[in-house]
């Protein structure tokens, strides 16, 4: 936690960077801008004392939505980083606070942007909102709707994806697409048949808006060219179905298990280009003094996954560090926050796909030291962690929220005396420091696409342009690609 001041008219964040704190105002005021297509600023909305914001990233891990700037001089702000939130929502005031507040912003927030509710007026909006519901999963694979069931609702995926399946009347089952954040299901039936054409699950974690029957109904009486776009979609879906061949529905389905849906940033190799020089694999390791980069994975099609990280949307490696050290760059590269890390070994133990290497510190700190010498750093060890120290007057400082003009970032000395405060506050009471350091014996690497660097090795030093990053949405988004028949997919940057 930390607690950050601001004069009037200094930025705050801006849309589209990964700040995952809940903030606070606990003096001041900060307003809202959206800005339009011609770049120019409009102010959305104001925010003054006892107010927060943040409540999408800190929850779902979304980028900020809007900028975010101080409106009056003295503004302070009291950052609760993503992590901690699971202390704060212990409180049930808290909880209900902060998830209304959720609902309501996540709802409006996804409406501004959807082809669906264009020319939709704001109070129909604001009705939507109220009537709607907000429905979370957390994991794959949980039906969402059944083939063959009367129709309630529709639905409008607003995080994650979900894998629209098909059964047929041979008894198989074809995958005919993921759908993500944006796109709608269940309208097929509300405007057709009358019972559901396909079965839907959750891809992984993901959140939904639920428009009941009525709602959707009333919604296109109201604006006929609602219902149109619906139709041609529908349409675009019926013509879409036609491409899904078995081998297709295979490739799809592989990808959902392993988890390549959800990816941000998926290195791929086009088998086509690749000559297995393994230049990728010593880039990285002269970069880095350490290969994050193994060239052998899963091949989807004409594409090697190679087991690396892939910046999940959703990365259960940060939302399972107790410290906060594992952070996500404004442009979404996840990377570790070394002096916050204490090695536990919960990152590694929590990605699903093996992304996380615990090494030893020893080597750790020479392949640090290596890096550092590399891009002209000094090489500082990670913080080293002592068990305990006694710290009087911590807890009251964060709680006074004194407004800095640097972020106050908590070690995590200070964060485990928060995290255990009956004993820190006993042991400052009665004057003991506990005086040996504590190294960890090991610490995660991984890919962080070589942030910090002007390219990313792998990439910049393949010779025949075989290795590439791309998001999920880009590679699945060319099944036909995919599977060879069209070129290589676009490249993500
Ligand atoms: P509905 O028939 O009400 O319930 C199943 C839903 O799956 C259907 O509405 C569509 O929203 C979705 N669906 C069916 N076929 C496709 C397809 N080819 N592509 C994407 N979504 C589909």
């Amino acid at each position: 936690m930390c607690v950050r001041g601001f004069a009037s008219g200094e930025l705050v964040c801006r849309k589209g960077e990964y700040q995952l704190d809940l903030c606070f105002i606990l003096r001041g005021t900060v307003d809202l801008y959206e800005r339009k297509a011609d770049k120019n600023t409009f102010k959305v909305a104001s925010l003054s004392e006892g107010n927060f914001f943040g409540e999408l990233g800190a929850i779902r891990g979304q980028p900020r939505t809007t900028d975010v700037v101080a409106a009056a001089d003295d503004t302070s702000l009291l950052y609760i980083p993503r992590h901690c939130l699971t202390f704060l929502m212990g409180n049930p005031v808290a909880r209900r606070m902060v998830t209304e507040r959720y609902q309501e912003r996540a709802v409006r927030v996804l409406a501004q942007g959807l082809e669906l509710f264009k020319g939709v007026a704001q109070e129909f909006i604001e009705q939507l909102i109220r009537s709607c519901e907000i429905v979370r999963h957390e994991t794959r694979g949980i039906p969402l709707i059944q083939q063959g069931e009367e129709a309630d609702a529709l639905y409008i995926v607003s995080d994650g994806a979900v894998q629209v399946v098909v059964d047929r009347p041979d008894g198989s089952h074809r995958i005919l697409e993921y759908l993500r954040a944006g796109e709608f299901f269940g309208e097929m039936a509300l405007l057709g048949g009358g019972v559901r054409s396909a079965n839907v699950f959750t891809a992984g974690r993901c959140e939904l808006v639920r428009l009941d029957r009525a709602a959707f109904m009333e919604l296109c009486q109201r604006y006929p060219k609602v219902e149109t776009h619906v139709r041609s979609v529908i349409e675009r879906r019926h013509r879409q179905e036609k491409l899904i061949t078995p081998e297709i529905s295979e490739i799809l389905e592989r990808s959902g298990q392993l988890g390549y849906v959800q990816a941000a940033a998926l290195l791929v190799m086009d088998l086509d280009l690749c000559v297995k020089c393994d230049n990728c694999v010593k880039a990285c390791e002269a970069l880095h003094g350490e290969s994050r980069l193994v060239r052998s994975g899963v091949t989807i099609g004409k594409y090697l996954v190679p087991v690396v990280c892939r910046h999940c949307e959703d990365p259960r490696c940060m939302n399972s560090c107790p410290t906060g050290a594992v952070e996500r760059r404004p442009e979404g590269e996840i990377y570790f926050q070394y002096d916050m890390c204490i090695g536990c070994g919960n990152c590694a133990i929590a990605c699903p796909y093996d992304s996380i290497a615990m090494i030893e510190t020893g080597k750790f700190d020479r392949a640090q030291a290596k890096k550092a010498a590399a891009v002209g750093r000094p090489f500082y060890r990670p913080y080293p962690v002592a068990s305990h120290c006694a710290a009087p007057g911590l807890w009251e400082r964060i709680s006074a929220g004194h407004a800095k003009d640097e972020p106050e970032r908590l070690t995590v000395v200070e964060f485990a005396q928060i995290h255990d405060r009956n004993e820190t506050v006993s042991a400052a009471t009665q004057g003991q420091v506990a005086a040996e350091p504590q190294v960890p014996v090991a610490f995660p690497i991984k890919c962080d696409l070589c942030n910090g660097l002007p390219f990313m090795g792998c990439v910049h030093n393949c010779p025949t342009g075989a290795a590439m990053r791309v998001s999920s949405a880009t590679l699945f988004g060319q099944t036909q690609a995919i599977r060879g028949g069209s070129g290589p997919v676009r490249k993500a940057r």
